[in-house]
């Protein structure tokens, strides 16, 4: 299993921020996430990443249980793209200095790169045209470019697991297309298991095979893709009536 979560519940500060999560992710699936604001979404992905307790359950990521293996090591595995970790960037880095430090699972560059190294993040950066990019500091560069070099920063420890906590806040409409194409790519080369939070149920790529609806801390519905974006499932997750029009394998949602 990718991911394996039985009961899991979250509590942090007196407060159950996730109730009993059962869900699985089987390698060969690509899970997409959705809930509203405050629903749990990054507290499940900083879970499954060790930020967050798993106060009661229990979690099984890439193989490894939860509790009986160093998350520190298994974090090597798992590439991890959030606003909150884009936060704790020093400013005075460069998108090279970034994507390097991604090699080393360390925020903030401390350890020496080997030559092979410098090569890989090189190659990572040219893989998103944004090799020119390598010597700007990150603070300067647009916002679809900093998403670029995060994901590039994710990619270059070649993960078996990529998380990512809402990619697209903040692009235009081009720049969002250009990153989701990238997406795109990654998913369909079958490698890293992809899991992808978001509000615009558009963003769902058909390449996502496996959607979960988070709700108040709770699961309201998960399963194949198909079977959970029906206007009546998604009617009565949010809890109002809402159409959808199909084009190109992506969903496009109409409030009623
Ligand atoms: N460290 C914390 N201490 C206390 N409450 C927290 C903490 N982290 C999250 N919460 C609360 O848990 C709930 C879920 O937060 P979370 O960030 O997981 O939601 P989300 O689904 O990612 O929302 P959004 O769509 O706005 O990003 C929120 O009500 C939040 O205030
Ligand atoms: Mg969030």
């Amino acid at each position: 299993m990718v991911i394996e979560l039985k009961a899991a519940s979250c509590i942090v500060e007196d407060r159950q921020i996730l109730r009993e999560i059962n869900w699985t992710a089987n390698p060969g699936e690509h899970w997409a996430i959705v809930g509203l604001n405050g629903s749990g979404k990054t507290t499940l992905l900083n879970l499954i990443n060790g930020y967050a307790p798993l106060s009661s359950g229990e979690m099984r990521v890439l193989g490894r249980l939860y509790g009986a293996y160093d998350w520190r090591r298994l974090r090597k595995s798992i590439g991890f793209i959030s606003s909150s970790l884009q936060e704790k960037f020093y400013s005075g880095e460069t998108a090279g200095e970034i994507v390097l430090s991604g090699i080393f699972s360390t925020i903030g560059l401390y350890d020496e790169p080997r030559k092979k190294d410098l090569a890989r993040a090189y190659a990572v950066l040219e893989g998103f045209k944004c090799a020119h990019l390598a010597g700007q500091r990150y603070a300067s560069l647009s916002q679809g470019e900093k998403q670029k070099v995060l994901i590039a920063r994710a990619l270059v420890s070649s993960p078996k697991l990529l998380i990512m906590d809402e990619p697209c806040g903040g692009l235009d409409i081009f720049a969002r297309e250009e990153f989701l194409s990238g997406i795109h790519a990654l998913g369909t080369n079958s490698s890293p298991a992809l899991v992808y939070v978001t509000h615009h149920i558009e963003e769902i790529l058909p390449i996502f095979t496996h959607v979960l609806l988070l709700k108040a801390g709770n699961i309201h519905s998960a399963g194949e893709t198909g079977s959970i974006l029906t206007a009546k499932n998604l009617s009565s997750f949010f809890g109002m009536p809402v159409g959808l029009r199909w084009r190109r394998g992506r969903a496009w949602l109409e409030i009623k």
